[in-house]
Parts: structure tokens; C-alpha cells; sequence
């Protein structure tokens, strides 16, 4: 007899007789014995067939990687296996043989994996980033819920802009003209008028036409509202949520951040408060000698970084072309692999920082901060910086005017360190009718398109104010990734669709 069981509670099965169901990720064969790596969604066992156990090791021998399998056998306790335990099989059932899975173990472009990201998804990179993604939303979930925040959810098909017109999706809605949402923010507006804290969490869309690290077209956006609340109590409220996500996945995920090769210090180091800079204080340091001596300092380090790492490549290279055994190529394959997307990195920062300077040093009052521009703010800073007082002009039309200065607008952004830029972007909101009617018409948009929105200031209007944090630009942050498309299992891109 023997009990089915997951490869997460093997500790709990030793000595027993197990039935395992999974895939086989991996295979070893040393003439009387077959190694077989299974993964069953719940973690990565050994299973070891001997040849004296014949029909199990006709099957296992014949096995490629990903066919799915039933196994039996013994749970043996060995330190040196992955998660602790192997199984001694003795029955081993093919449910259905895979032949060529085209993701093998040899190093594969991007491209390549994005194409095949259905299958991908198994891999344990890929794996380890959603179960990352799966905590951090759990998290996204639980602070609000325990703050007292009513879930709203709001409408994906709108009737209007409510953030960037470049950006919108049109959508064939009956005779009428939609849009995908950008933002739920206006709806969550009239929301907070009813309970006072709500939030909602759901995808939203931009037609982004920009090929960045930063940017999907379909993105998940958890934004929360206040009514009564001013921009010092947004402030608050943002960094007491970061805090709770970035500890949350350090509880539950310092296994997959390792896979990942996250360096956990500086998420450590995160300590509250976060740093807050003015707009104004922003222009000061970008132009300033300070910022051109550090970037030097950076450039001189990346291109001494990427002398190196072509020099380790050269060598890897001539290693490879006297490597015989299958094994030490592979071996050195993925080596090269993994340093040659280090170089791209490298050359990029060769290049591009002397461009980011150079725009840095130019930067001129009024422009909305580029990605440049964030990155060499975020790269100077353990800590993430919220950069508040914008000018009115470089942003949307619902942030609440100044009082001191009705040139600056009451919002932050808040950039994650480590050159990451902008994961939340939020404001306190204009309450006043006629201020608000006139930025309206001010930015080229139809007070008439936003007459119910208008209402909200006609019926009881009071301070408030909200934020939106994106969901893959902080996994990509607290991954140390390079780029956003991993952080969503299908990512919408200017470039892709597919699957
Ligand atoms: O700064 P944004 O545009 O702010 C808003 O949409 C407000 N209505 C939110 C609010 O106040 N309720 O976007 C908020 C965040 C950004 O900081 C970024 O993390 C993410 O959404 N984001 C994107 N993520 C991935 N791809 C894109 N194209 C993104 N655009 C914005
Ligand atoms: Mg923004």
C-alpha cells in the first residue's frame, strides 16, 4: 500500500511508501541505475530506479523530461538530495511520454523562452518569480483589508482618459466609443465618498508605444483612496505599505530570492522613513557637480567592469573549443550565457551614462521626469525616495494645486532604489469645482466628459487623495530583475502578444 503524497511533505513520509504524481524535469543515467528528477509543483525530488526493479527501469530509461509520471517507492532521508528526501522506486507509470521538449537545459535567448513562455512557466526560475508575485499580492491584499479598505472594483471599459490620452486602448463598444481603463482612480474617487478608505486592484492598460525595462502595455495596478486624507497622510500610508510587502516576501520567499541570485542586503537595509525630496530639490541634484562626479565615478567602474568580464568571456571561450565532454560544455555554456547578459548590461551602462548626464545636467524646470532622470536619482539611494511638488504642467489634471505655490502640484512618486525609478505614483486630489474645471479644460479635455467626476466636488467635497502602486514594476524591484516581462506570467508588450 502506499499513500499519494506531495514532494512539500516527503519529511513527514520517511520510511514510508509513496505515490508521487509530477513531471520528470531531469534525467541521469549511470549504466545500473537511472536518476530521475522529478517536480511535482510543490518542490524537486530525486527518484532512483535500479536496474534489479525491471519493469520501473525499462520505463525510466525510455523517459524524456516533462513526460508526467506516477511514482512509488520508499522516502530514504539524504542530505545531499534537493529538499532532503529521495525516493527508492519501485513502480514507476508514464502517464504521457514527452519526446524533444524544446526548452532543454542549454542556455536559450529571451526571445526564444518568451515564445515558449507557456512551458517556460515550469522552469524554476520563472517559478520562483510567481510564487514571489503570489506572496507580494497576498500582502497587497491583507494590508488593506486590515486597515479597513473596501475593495471597489471598477470598470475596465471607460469612456475616457484618466491618466495619458496617448496611451488609451480603444475598444468597439456597441456605437459608442471606449477605452481599456488606465487607472480606476476616478471611480475610486466616488468610492471613498461612500466608505472612506477604499481600494481597487485589478489590470490596467496603456498603449505605451516604448520598448523600455519599465514598460507592459497590460499591467496590475493596486491603488487605494482616502477621503479627508492630504498628501503628508499619503505619504504615510505608502511607506508603512511598502514595508509590509518587502517583509512579507523576505518571510516567505528568501528561498526563491536566492534562486534568483537576489542580493537580499539591500532589501535588508530598507529602513524607514524613506527619503523625501522636493521636485525642486530633484532639478538641484540632477544639474548639480556632485551628481556629474558621481556618474563619472559610475562610468569609470562600469567600463573597467565590462574590460573584465570580455576579458573572463575570451577565456571562457578558449575553454570551451577544448572542452570534450558533453557535460563541461553545457557547463560552460551557461556560464557564458549568464556572463554574456552581464555584458549586455555593462555595455548598456557604458553607453548610456554619459547620455543620462548629459540630459541630467540640461534638465529643465517644468519637464516630467524621464527614466533617466529616476534612474540616477534611485541608483544614489538605499533607500526608496518619494519625490513630491511637481509642476502642475507635467502632470495630470486631477493633482491638487499647491497653496504655497499653485505652480507645484501636491503628489509623490516613489522611486525603488537600486536604480529601479518609479513604482507608485499618487497625489492628493483637486476638491475645488471651478480649480478643478479649469485644469480640465486647461489640458484640452471636456469638462462634459467629466461631469459625474465633477460631481463629487458639487455634493460634499473634502481633502483627498490616493496612489497606485504597479504590482510587475515592484516584482521587478524586489526580484532584481532586469526587466518587467518576467514578472507576469503572459506580459503584453509593445512586441508581444504571444501566447
Ligand atoms: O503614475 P501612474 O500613471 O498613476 C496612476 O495611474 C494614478 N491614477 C494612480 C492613483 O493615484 N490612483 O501609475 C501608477 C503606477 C506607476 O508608478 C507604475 O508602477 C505603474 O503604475 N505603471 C506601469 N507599470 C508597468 N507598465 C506600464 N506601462 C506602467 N505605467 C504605470
Ligand atoms: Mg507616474
Amino acid at each position: 500500500m502506499s499513500t499519494n503524497a506531495t514532494i512539500d511533505t516527503l519529511h513527514a513520509h520517511a520510511g514510508e511508501t509513496v505515490t508521487l504524481s509530477g513531471w520528470v524535469s531531469g534525467k541521469r543515467s549511470g549504466g545500473k541505475i537511472v536518476f530521475l528528477q522529478v517536480r511535482d509543483g510543490t518542490g524537486l525530488c530525486q527518484c532512483i530506479v535500479e536496474a534489479g526493479v525491471e519493469e520501473a527501469f525499462a520505463t525510466a530509461s525510455q523517459l524524456e523530461r516533462e513526460s508526467s509520471v506516477y511514482v512509488t517507492g520508499e522516502v530514504r532521508e539524504d542530505a545531499r538530495s534537493v529538499g532532503g528526501y529521495e525516493i527508492a522506486v519501485s513502480v514507476l507509470t508514464c502517464i504521457q511520454a514527452a519526446h524533444d521538449y524544446p526548452i532543454t537545459p542549454k542556455p536559450h535567448g529571451v526571445d526564444f523562452l518568451m515564445s515558449h513562455r507557456h512551458l517556460w512557466l515550469r522552469s524554476s526560475r520563472p517559478a520562483a518569480i510567481m510564487r514571489i508575485r503570489h506572496t507580494l499580492i497576498k500582502a497587497v491584499r491583507n494590508f488593506f483589508d486590515e486597515r479597513g479598505f473596501i475593495l471597489t472594483d471598477t470598470p475596465i471599459l471607460t469612456q475616457g482618459a484618466g491618466e495619458d490620452e496617448q496611451t488609451l486602448f480603444p475598444v468597439a463598444y456597441f456605437e459608442q466609443d471606449a477605452y481599456l481603463a488606465q487607472t480606476g482612480q476616478l471611480y475610486l474617487e466616488s468610492a471613498c465618498m461612500a466608505h472612506r478608505k477604499v481600494y481597487c486592484f485589478g489590470p490596467t492598460f496603456r498603449a505605451e508605444k516604448s520598448t523600455t525595462r519599465r514598460h507592459l502595455t497590460e499591467f496590475w495596478m493596486v491603488e487605494p483612496e482616502v477621503a479627508f486624507a492630504e498628501l503628508v497622510d499619503l505619504l504615510v500610508l505608502a511607506v508603512d505599505f511598502i514595508w509590509a510587502c518587502v517583509e512579507a516576501v523576505l518571510e516567505h520567499n528568501s528561498a526563491e530570492l536566492e534562486a534568483l541570485g537576489r542580493d537580499l542586503a539591500p532589501l535588508q537595509k530598507i529602513q524607514k522613513p524613506f527619503v523625501r525630496m522636493t521636485y525642486d530639490d530633484v532639478v538641484d541634484s540632477l544639474r548639480s557637480d556632485e551628481m556629474r562626479q558621481w556618474v563619472e565615478q559610475q562610468l569609470v567602474e562600469a567600463t573597467q567592469a565590462r574590460d573584465a568580464a570580455l576579458k573572463e568571456m575570451a577565456q571562457l571561450e578558449s575553454e570551451l573549443t577544448q572542452a570534450r565532454k558533453a557535460w563541461k560544455q553545457d557547463k560552460l555554456q551557461a556560464k557564458m550565457a549568464t556572463l554574456r547578459e552581464t555584458l549586455v548590461e555593462l555595455e548598456r551602462d557604458v553607453e548610456n551614462l554619459p547620455k543620462h548626464l548629459k540630459l541630467a545636467q540640461s534638465f529643465e524646470w517644468g519637464k516630467d521626469l524621464g527614466g533617466s532622470d529616476e534612474t540616477l536619482i534611485a541608483r544614489r539611494s538605499e533607500r526608496p525616495v518619494f519625490v513630491t511638488h511637481y509642476p502642475a504642467e507635467a502632470k495630470a489634471f486631477y493633482m491638487k494645486r499647491s497653496p504655497d505655490n499653485p505652480k507645484v502640484v501636491l503628489n509623490m512618486d516613489l522611486l525603488a532604489p537600486e536604480g529601479y525609478g518609479e513604482i507608485i505614483g499618487g497625489s492628493q486630489r483637486e476638491d475645488d469645482l471651478d480649480t478643478l474645471e479649469s485644469a480640465i479644460v486647461a489640458k484640452g479635455l471636456q469638462p462634459e466628459d467629466y461631469s459625474w467626476y465633477l460631481d463629487l466636488r458639487r455634493y460634499g467635497s473634502v481633502p483627498h487623495g490616493g496612489f497606485g502602486l504597479g504590482i510587475e514594476r515592484t516584482l521587478t524591484w524586489i526580484c532584481g530583475l532586469k526587466h518587467v516581462r518576467e514578472t507576469i506570467a503572459f506580459p503584453r508588450t509593445m512586441g508581444r502578444m504571444y501566447p
